[in-house]
């Protein structure tokens, strides 16, 4: 690729179908890659605090047991996988993979004991069939290059009896929250996040777009089921901006 490591990522052209393109999965990577230093200030600042009880909330609905081995995928920061070791009970081991390297490394700087880090595409894991019991993945879904190939690998490592726990970002359902929503996310978070982070690569118009193309609820379910997953439980927080889907596979 010629571009720059920095420079625009997601122009224009490419916003307009974030998910069909065809090299969407290295786009993602430099992305996160240049936005890493900031990644986590312009969180906390465009969310007013909330993905710290939306990411307690995942921990929670997960309901873990000490024997439990944790996938944490797209790790990005960390942030999930700290959650998870600061419950009570936490996994015995915790595993956090991602595919960007700048990311990782800010995680490993504050790992959680017993955080074991891989750098690791989400679609090609390089872990055996049925070896973790839990997988978690906040915001990652979304940036899958393909959606179903993601969750039938997240299937393959869980063992028989695991469980999937996804956080993603969702479109409110009630007209009045979704406007508003809309409004956000479309023209105050660029606003904020270019502030911050000086950010050139499009990340968060990527944001915007990628979430509002993004399969909705019901799709999700539908795919999770593709995949393999049964007793789906899905938890809209926070008007619906985010949602939890707690899934299931069968087996003892
Ligand atoms: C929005 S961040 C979320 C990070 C973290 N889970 C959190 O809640 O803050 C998305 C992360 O997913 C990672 N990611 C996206 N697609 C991936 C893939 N195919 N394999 C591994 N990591 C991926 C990115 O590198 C990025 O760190």
């Amino acid at each position: 690729m010629s571009e720059r490591e920095h420079d625009t990522v997601w122009d224009r052209t490419r916003l307009e179908a974030p998910h069909t393109q065809p090299d969407k999965a290295q786009r993602v990577r430099r992305m996160f890659d240049a936005i890493a230093p900031t990644y986590e200030l312009v969180n906390t600042l465009a969310s007013a605090g909330r993905d710290r009880y939306w990411r307690r909330e995942m921990v929670r609905v997960t309901a873990v047991r000490p024997e439990d081995v944790l996938l944490d995928l797209a790790c990005g920061t960390g942030d999930v996988a700290r959650a998870f070791a600061s419950g009570d009970p936490r996994p015995t081991t915790i595993i956090a993979a991602d595919f960007s390297r700048a990311m990782l490394q800010l995680a490993a700087k504050r790992p959680a004991a017993g955080t074991l880090f891989t750098q690791a595409d989400a679609l090609h894991l390089p872990l055996a069939n049925g070896c973790v019991t839990i997988v978690s993945c906040a915001f990652g879904i979304r940036n899958f290059q393909n959606l179903g190939a993601g969750l039938s690998e997240i299937h393959r490592v869980l063992a028989p009896g695991g469980r999937a726990v996804i956080l993603e970002f969702t479109i409110p359902s009630m007209a009045i929250f979704r406007h508003l929503y809309r409004f956000y996310v479309g023209r105050v978070l660029p606003a904020l996040a270019w502030l911050v982070s000086r950010d050139r690569t499009g990340a968060y118009r990527y944001l915007h777009k990628s979430v509002l193309s993004f399969p909705s609820r019901v799709e999700i379910v539908s795919s999770l089921k593709t995949a393999g997953f049964s007793d789906i439980v899905v938890r809209p927080l926070s008007w619906g901006i985010v949602t939890i889907y707690l899934a299931g596979k069968t087996g003892i």
